[in-house]
């Protein structure tokens, strides 16, 4: 049922298919730079609908709409372009920032769960882009996973998780970021990230000076602005639990705690990075790449949250990771997959 066109096939014909079943009412999954995307058209309802039906998402939960040109975002969206937004956009965009707007009577509220808002980006990846632009219409589009599961990263993963329950998949290669987009809210005094994400903290001070993060992000016991942070995500099938603190401390606390669960018969998987690999001798171990590189984490970890389901572990043990650049991302998206399961050392 289900339409699987590899690299090296998505030439301009597959691409006017693609497109057509977009215009029809269909789905497809497309590559961007951060994860892939299951797109609809984003400008009717019924479309939209069949997102939700593929994921098993919960409704209640607003998906971004991916736009290719500066006509595109000015039909979806209600209000002028703020000095902020065209600050944002001309820095990041084609590009891994979503950014709120109030949203025009275009958009469906099945896309934004009936808020007055609506989550827009220009995605940086050539197939996306021509993907929009023949269909000629926005499209909405979560990550194509099932819902709770990591983000797909690699075309074998989206195969997994959903072969058979949309109409085309448009494979490419590895997705270059590896973790979502940033979702920044700039309808407010102080502009506030919603989800932090492969557009950096850092980053975008440079172009907007302050910038807030979202309460909702930091303290699990708060309610989050960003619906989508609410629900359980990323998660592994094994329970994981993450050390933080000196790297020291942290190797050896959870060679302590992983030696204690293999005497008991449990498979132990351990979450590192290469500069500390070595130190789990006897233990299933995936390294996200270098301590001084959070991009790599950043492209790796889904793929290793993936890779550790295949193994079978029965726990896992993730080594905290620094929160500058990619790092806040990465831990934002470990910590959920932990269940905010943390264990200060
Ligand atoms: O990188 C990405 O953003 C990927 C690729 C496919 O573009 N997409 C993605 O979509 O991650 P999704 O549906 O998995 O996450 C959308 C996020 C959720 O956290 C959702 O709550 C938030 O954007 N969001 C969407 N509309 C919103 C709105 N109007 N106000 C606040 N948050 C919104
Ligand atoms: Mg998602």
């Amino acid at each position: 049922k289900t339409k699987v066109y590899y690299f090296e096939d998505i030439k301009e014909e597959v691409l006017d298919e693609a497109a057509a079943v977009i215009r029809q009412g269909g789905t497809v999954i497309f590559p961007t730079e951060t994860v892939y995307g299951l797109g609809a058209n984003a400008l009717d309802e019924k479309s939209v609908s069949r997102i939700f039906e593929a994921k098993g998402r919960p409704s209640d939960n607003p998906l971004i709409v991916h736009i290719s040109n500066y006509d595109m975002l000015l039909y979806c969206i209600g209000e002028p372009l703020s000095e902020k937004a065209q600050k944002l956009i001309a820095h990041f965009w084609p590009g891994p920032l979503t950014i709120i707007f109030k949203k025009s009577k275009a958009i469906p509220d099945e896309v934004t769960a009936g808020l007055d808002t609506v989550a827009i980006r220009m995605p940086d990846d050539p197939i996306a882009l021509k993907l929009i632009d023949k269909s000629g219409v926005p499209i909405a589009a979560p990550s194509a996973n099932i819902s709770g599961k990591p983000s797909p990263t690699a075309p074998e993963h989206v195969i997994k998780d959903m072969e058979g329950k949309v109409d085309i998949i448009l494979c490419s290669k590895d997705t270059r970021v590896g973790v979502e987009s940033t979702v920044i809210d700039i309808t407010g005094d102080i502009p506030t990230i919603l989800r932090p994400g492969g557009a950096t903290l850092e980053e975008l001070k440079k172009v907007l000076g302050e910038v807030q993060i979202d309460k909702g992000i930091l303290d699990p016991g708060t309610i989050p602005k960003s619906p989508g942070m609410k629900y359980t995500h990323y998660a592994p099938k094994a329970p994981m639990t993450i050390v933080r603190g000196d790297y020291n401390m942290v190797m050896e606390k959870i060679l302590e705690l992983a030696g204690k669960d293999k005497e008991r018969g449990l498979k132990v998987g351990i979450l590192t990075v290469d500069e500390n690999i070595n130190y789990y001798n006897g233990f299933v171990t995936l390294s996200m790449g270098s301590k001084e590189d959070t991009a790599e984490a950043a492209h790796n970890l889904f793929n290793t949250l993936r890779e550790f389901d295949k193994l079978m572990v029965d726990i896992i043990y993730a080594e905290a990771v620094s929160e500058e650049h990619l790092g806040l991302a990465v831990m934002n998206r470990m910590k959920k997959a932990a269940g905010f399961n943390i264990i200060e050392v």
